[in-house]
């Protein structure tokens, strides 16, 4: 790994790297619980972009970077030049002569990659429309946290099986080598290329791609995310009648046949009307929990919460793995 690398998508990564990431995530996890001062990155700058709302990912970006001891600044997508009076070339530019390193969350994959070409700084994918690449360093970290280690495991995705979070949950399980399933109705499978790609970077394990549900027989993790992501402008009704069989609930849960199995999700999650899109969609539609249910939600909201937590540590891992030799 070089010094100042970017976090882009998973496949710039090898198995070996990936696996680093996450031990190093474990390592910071302990510093910040034992209150053991870790701002090894005094002084540097930071910038955050973003184009589409967040939680988690801002709020990681911006304690991590603290906790690292730099100067982090936020740049929403409204306050700031880009793509509407400036290009994104332009904007790499400026930002690349006055900050160490930049997180980008937005549309387009290209976007990201074209701020690392023309920055010259370290760029982490804050999520695009592609790829969700540090979430899955939390996600696999709080895996292993769980079993002890991530060999031999079954992953399997149920829900949106294309988009950024189920395309990143197959490349990156196939990198480390773990078994993943992707169990979505035909029309929301993977595309071909990250079928592909995941294929090509696998280094162990099995891909199972399928429409049945019967397939989480046997799996160790069970994930869903939103049904309708952020950007999609899509019949929010059909995504339902077309995911509902999907959703994750007691019945599919008893189909692993695995008392062990835990659930994940990248959050937020709609397993509840406790929000206004979630209250409109109940009124309009009759339907008070969508991806997953509340019942299953609240029995894995230990691990579940543990997985967002997991974020905080896992972006300092990768900033400070992009920056420590600078
Ligand atoms: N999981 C995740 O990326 O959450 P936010 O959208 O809140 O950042
Ligand atoms: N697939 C979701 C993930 C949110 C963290 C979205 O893009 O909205």
């Amino acid at each position: 790994m070089t010094a100042t690398k970017s976090f882009l998508k998973e496949i710039d990564y090898t198995k070996e790297e990936l696996e680093a990431l996450i031990d190093l995530s474990l390592q910071f996890k302990k510093l910040k619980k034992q209150r053991i001062p870790h701002n090894y990155l005094e002084g540097l700058n930071i910038a955050l972009i973003f184009e589409k709302t967040s939680t988690r990912t801002r709020s990681a970006f911006t304690v991590a970077g603290q906790d690292l001891g730099m100067n982090v600044t936020y740049l929403g997508s409204n306050e700031i030049q880009l793509g509407k009076k400036e290009s994104v070339a332009d904007t790499a530019k400026v930002l690349g002569s006055m900050f160490d390193g930049i997180e980008y969350r937005g549309f387009k994959q290209e976007h990201v990659e074209m701020l690392a070409e023309f920055s010259g700084v370290p760029v982490w994918n804050g999520l695009t429309d592609t790829w969700h690449p540090t979430q899955m360093i939390a996600d696999f970290m709080t895996v292993k946290e769980h079993f002890g280690q991530l060999d031999g495991l079954t992953l399997a995705y149920l829900g949106d099986g294309r988009n950024n979070v189920a395309n990143s949950l197959l490349v990156t399980a196939a990198i480390l080598g773990i078994n993943v399933k992707i169990i979505a109705p035909k029309a929301l499978q993977p595309k071909a290329e990250i079928v592909a790609l995941a294929q090509q970077h696998q280094t162990g394990g099995d891909i199972t791609i399928t429409d049945d549900t019967a397939a989480v027989k046997g799996a160790d993790i069970l994930y869903t995310d939103v049904w309708v992501s952020m950007g999609e402008e899509v019949d929010f009704k059909e995504r339902i009648d077309l995911l509902m069989d999907y959703q994750l609930n007691q019945a599919l849960l008893d189909k692993t046949a695995n008392a062990e199995a835990i659930v994940l999700h990248c959050l937020p999650a709609f397993h509840d009307t406790n929000t206004e899109i979630a209250q409109t969609i109940y009124e309009q539609y009759g339907y008070a929990e969508l991806e997953i249910t509340d019942a299953v939600f609240q029995k894995y909201s230990p691990v579940i919460f543990q997985e967002a937590e997991n974020r905080l540590h896992s972006i300092k891992a990768i900033i400070y793995q992009s920056l420590k030799n600078i």
